[in-house]
């Protein structure tokens, strides 16, 4: 193992506006996993969250219960912080960002890029709510699309055509909390003048850190490195919202609080900070300021300068796809605007699907991290199952009900747990609950080999593959059952000639029951702690692996875990149905669909471009709506073809759309224009690539030309937009089915 480590890890923060869904347990149990195995590598990890307590959503969620938003987000903190255990992610401290600690912190941030010259202020022209006296962010503004026509859609962009525009462009406005005409108002905003770290960033983003792990996953820095290398640059940051907010006040600016996204990741250091200063953290000794070095004064940095030696300690985030940019861009241009060290990695978990679908309140499958534990299922089967998929790179992962079932019973109940309940009763019965005190030699050398070959399991660990230490683990699982197939102890044990050898092989069995034990046990905590019981060990480390077990007692056998019965499932899914009757949290806001697959709720999608003001999605708990269900035939009237795009660029007079030129081979050129301008700053690049669009969408007549045909992209809108990948071979004008 590499020299131990003072490693400090985050997860995303969850905003304090409703319970916690499985799409958000992806990532945290995607983090505690991380952090118990590096724990059991030997390395001392402070694993540290909060409640994400700010913002606009969170405002109006509180007034609709009739309570503060102090009370209310204390009362959302408490569920949160339920969950989390019930689902064995155990904090060192798990914090609210609305704390003493993160308002001084904030304003040390604030003051320090101030100083050093990388805070602009400007007026910006918004819509206001004469009503409710306040500005309205884009989602809560409705009106008629200025490009369709089509009425009541958000301020942001219409879910009929796909436009994307700004809420000052909707034809016959109103706003969404009182229903008055909104009014355009100036208002001086701050910002963050992101453009002076570009440098930097790309610095970071490309080079390596600690002992060669990379920053963060190819395709994170691909995406970030879009956004870099636009052409215009990196836009300024709007980091200040009008009163009323619920948030920390500006210094030195009357009315004005920091937007929720500049304290939030900051909250990762204030949790710190009160940990450090906690009894547990006096007695590990622990030092905020030391761990996270302040460098430089601020006003002294070039924020060009290379990047700061990160030193001994480490500084990880967990966060999902839907957030890269305020972790990849923003935050760490403000850790160095500030003087602050930079993050060691980003580890970028994708989105959950359930049954191969959006999570769905019509389907059941928008299940609250409660509903499943209530309807009797384990939390280290839901451990296990998204730790079999979870590889480093972000993408997203589905909850198939009938593989999770078939996973868990085969894998946990079949191949694991079996191999001790099938042994434990023979060493009770014959040998007085003892293991054989050694083993004969080939034994042995199998068991060392089994046990050298689940060594990589740390490194595989590490490094976010949890998919193939998985695999390892099962294939000496494998093995193991294997060994008792052919030793059959159930035959040993009618002759009483062979006691010796039925001992061995019981030694053996458990022997290997342990050593998947302790492989297994930062993704199955649970199981593993009653395993330790049995088996009347305790180790902490995965070295304990190296050497068997011998001549120590187990306990009785009682069941670790039982197969899944599929009855549980369905009444998940029967209770999610009815889980989901609107919250005052979910009443106070729109319900808007936000991508409820995410792992976690996002109050701001990514930004349309760089730094503008976040659509905010004031809803994370929103089901998608129900699409209804289609017929083969309805998907038959699509006709969905590959293209290969032959040119694309900007469209002048238009800051959404791309027009595409695509060779549809025997359907001729199209030309498509296409809303994902914020997500693919350099058009150029995507000549030759081949996409997946619609042939047969009836031509659109628009003010630079007639569409014919819509290309398909993922996403939630905005900068959020993925273009679909084609495997080798496709052809320009194939159809796709
Ligand atoms: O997207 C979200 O759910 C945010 N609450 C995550 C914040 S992470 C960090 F920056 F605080
Ligand atoms: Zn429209």
């Amino acid at each position: 193992m590499s020299a131990p480590k003072q490693i400090l890890v985050t997860h995303a923060l969850p905003y304090a506006n409703g319970p916690l869904h499985i799409g958000h347990l992806l990532g945290y149990i995607q983090t505690d996993v991380w952090v118990r195995a590096a724990r059991m590598t030997g390395h001392t990890v402070h694993f540290i969250a909060a409640d994400d307590a700010h913002g606009t959503p969170i405002m109006l969620a509180a007034e609709k219960a009739g309570t503060t938003p102090e009370t209310f987000i204390e009362g959302i903190q408490a569920g949160h912080e339920r969950d989390f255990r019930d689902f064995g992610i155990v904090h060192d401290c798990y914090y609210t960002t609305h704390s003493p600690e993160n308002r001084e912190l904030a304003e040390l941030v604030y003051t320090r890029l101030r100083e050093g010259g990388h805070i602009a202020r400007r007026s910006i022209r918004q819509l206001y709510d004469p009503a409710r006296r306040m500005f309205l962010p884009d989602r809560y503004v409705k009106g008629t699309c200025p490009k369709c026509g089509t009425p009541d859609q958000y301020g942001d962009n219409c879910e009929h055509c796909g436009a994307t525009y700004s809420p000052t462009d909707l034809v016959d406005p109103r706003s969404v909390l009182s229903g008055a005409t909104p009014e355009l108002r100036d208002s001086e905003h701050y910002f963050f003048r992101l453009g002076d770290f570009t440098g930097l960033l790309k610095d970071w983003i490309g080079g390596g850190s600690t002992e060669g792990r990379p920053v963060m996953h190819p395709a994170v820095s691909a995406k970030l490195g879009e956004w870099l290398d636009a052409d215009e640059g990196l836009r300024d940051w709007d980091i200040s919202r009008d009163a009323p907010y619920f948030g920390f006040p500006i210094p030195d600016a009357p009315g004005k609080f920091f937007y929720v996204w500049l304290d939030a990741p900051i909250g990762y250091l204030a949790s710190f900070k009160h940990y450090c200063a906690s009894p547990a953290g006096a007695a590990a000794g622990l030092s905020a300021e030391s761990f996270w070095r302040f460098m430089d004064a601020p006003a002294s940095a070039n924020p060009q300068s290379p990047i700061p030696n990160p030193g001994s300690t480490e500084m990880h985030h967990f966060l999902g796809k839907d957030i890269v940019n305020f972790h990849g861009l923003f935050w760490p241009a403000m850790l160095q605007g500030a003087g602050l060290r930079l993050p060691t990695a980003l580890h970028v978990n994708g989105y959950l699907t359930v049954n191969g679908e959006k999570m769905s309140k019509s389907r059941g499958t928008f299940v609250m991290a409660r509903t499943y534990l209530d309807a009797g299922l384990d939390a280290d089967w839901l451990r296990y199952y998204f730790s079999t998929m979870l590889t480093a790179a972000p993408v997203d992962l589905d909850l198939d009900l009938k593989a999770f079932e078939e996973r868990v019973n085969s894998h946990l109940v079949g191949k694991w747990v079996n191999l001790a309940s099938r042994s434990a009763g023979f060493v009770h019965k014959f040998f007085d609950g003892r293991l054989a005190a050694e083993l004969p030699e080939s034994e042995r050398a199998a068991y060392t080999s089994a046990a050298e070959r689940l060594s990589a399991c740390a490194a595989l660990y590490d490094a976010c593959d949890y998919a193939g230490a998985m695999r390892r683990i099962m294939e000496v699982a494998d093995a193991a059952n294997a060994y008792v197939a052919a030793k059959a102890p159930w035959l040993l044990a009618k002759d009483e000639g062979r006691r010796g050898e039925l001992h061995v092989a019981c030694t053996l069995a458990l022997n290997y029951f342990r050593l998947l034990s302790i492989w297994l046990e930062p993704v199955v905590p649970g199981i593993a702690a009653r395993a330790k019981a049995f088996l009347q060990d305790d180790w902490q480390r995965f070295a304990a692996a190296a050497e068997p077990a011998l001549g120590t007692a187990i306990a009785p056998f009682s069941a670790l875990t039982t197969r899944i019965d599929p009855k549980t499932l369905d009444a998940m899914i029967e209770a999610s149905k009815d889980s989901l009757k609107p919250t005052p949290a979910a009443e106070a806001t729109p319900s808007l669909f936000v991508a409820p697959s995410a792992s976690t709720g996002s109050e701001a999608s990514p930004p349309n471009a760089m730094g503008e003001r976040q659509p905010a999605s004031p809803n994370p708990q929103s089901p998608t709506t129900n699409p209804g269900l289609i017929s083969i035939d309805d998907f038959a009237k699509l006709d969905l073809r590959i293209g290969t795009v032959t040119a694309c660029e900007f469209v002048e007079g238009s800051d959404k759309l791309l027009r595409f030129e695509l060779d549809a081979g025997e359907l001729g050129t199209r030309q498509i224009f296409s809303g994902i301008r914020a997500a693919y700053a350099e058009p150029g690049k995507l000549v030759g690539r081949r996409v997946v669009f619609i042939a047969n969408l009836a031509p659109r007549k628009m003010r630079f030309g007639v569409s014919e045909g819509m290309i398909l992209s993922a996403g939630s809108g905005g900068a959020d937009l993925f273009l679909l990948d084609v495997d080798e071979g496709a052809q320009a004008g194939m159809p796709v089915k």
